[in-house]
């Protein structure tokens, strides 16, 4: 079975060919980071005009590093949402054209769904029932699956997602976009315990994340202190902000696994690219002697290559798979 998977859903296009749900031949991803980096944020309009811009290469570059034609796929694959529509109605016509045009099978893959299916993709043995985190740019979602290919919404975020708020910093303090790097890169010697932030507090005692009051935090922070990009205590403030977000998304972690009691955890997203994360998540796995499937960096961010593995994934349990073009785009 071959199948090309195509991700369109914000900022970076990309395809990739899969010849099963853990076999990548190729996954390219063009980034646009550089057209949105002016803007501190990505802009949906320019995003959707370089989709489709780029998506005829990104396409024609993951067949030929697979060494394949978009003849010899059996099936196709794009997101559906959530993500920018005009960005996902990009992809999604590229790929009906595709299906309609060899008459092949095309499988509509949920974004979030996707970044979690990224962990299955290096890792096999996941044991169930698993907690999976999906931290980005654009979203903060807890699941529970007790089963494969059964997502229960756990928790989302109320405001902000995680990425957002580190990225909206960044742009105020003007360091740059996206901001999770920035900030990671530039507070990697800084101390966090410096400035303290407090956690919010959910009335309803509620498993939901927000990150808004940390920026409105760091902002009060940022005037009374005088931080600023060539401040001395830059480092210091944004290692502290970094270890807020990280730690509410910890704490919400070790609540939820009291609670639901899963075998393994995984974490993804782009926000799962902080190595400070990475090494939090994988300590409290250990501690509580779970799994943690944490996928590499490069199919933490959006990727086509987690589409394409959902995307077969789905097709080999027959569930969830039609031959249909009535597919449409779903922003939320
Ligand atoms: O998953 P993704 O590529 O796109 C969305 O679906 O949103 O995530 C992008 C987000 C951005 O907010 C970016 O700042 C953040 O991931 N990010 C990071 C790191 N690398 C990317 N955040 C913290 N540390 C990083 N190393
Ligand atoms: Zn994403």
């Amino acid at each position: 079975m071959r199948l090309l998977a195509i991700e369109t859903s914000c900022d970076e296009t990309s395809a990739a060919v899969l010849a099963g749900p853990a076999e990548v031949l190729s996954n390219v991803v063009l980034s646009q980071d550089a057209i949105h980096a002016p803007y501190g944020g990505v802009v949906p309009e320019l995003a959707s005009r370089q989709h489709l811009k780029s998506i005829d290469l990104v396409v024609g570059e993951s067949l030929n590093l697979a060494g394949v034609r978009a003849a010899d796929m059996d099936a196709f694959a794009v997101t559906q949402g959530p993500g920018l529509v005009g960005s996902l109605v990009v992809g999604i016509s590229f790929a009906k054209g595709l299906a309609y045009y060899f008459k092949k099978p095309l499988v509509g893959v949920d974004h979030l769904q996707a970044h979690i299916q990224a962990a299955f993709i290096e890792q096999a043995d996941v044991p169930y029932p698993i907690l999976a985190i999906v931290v980005s740019g654009g979203h903060t979602s807890a699941f529970l699956l007790k089963e494969p290919l059964r997502y229960e919404l756990l928790a989302r975020t109320r405001d902000d997602a995680a990425g957002e708020a580190l990225d909206k910093i960044s742009k105020f303090l003007g360091l740059g976009y996206p901001g999770g790097p920035i900030i990671e890169k530039l507070a990697k010697d800084g101390n966090p315990k410096r400035f303290p932030f407090a956690l919010p507090k959910m009335t309803d005692r509620s498993l939901d994340f927000s990150f808004s009051g940390f920026k409105t935090a760091a902002l009060r922070i940022i005037r009374e202190e005088g931080i600023s990009r060539e401040g001395a205590a830059l480092a210091d403030f944004l290692a502290s902000f970094e270890e807020a977000v990280i730690r509410s998304v910890m704490k919400k972690v070790e609540r939820m696994t009291e609670t639901f009691e899963p075998r393994a955890l995984i974490l993804s997203g782009g926000v799962a690219r902080n190595k400070r994360l990475r090494a939090r998540f994988e300590g409290f796995a250990a501690e509580n002697r779970l799994k943690a499937a944490i996928p590499s960096p490069k199919l933490c961010t959006d990727n086509a290559a987690m589409v394409g593995s959902l995307a077969l994934a789905k097709l080999k349990a027959g569930a969830d798979a039609f031959a249909s073009l009535d597919l449409n785009a779903y922003p939320r």
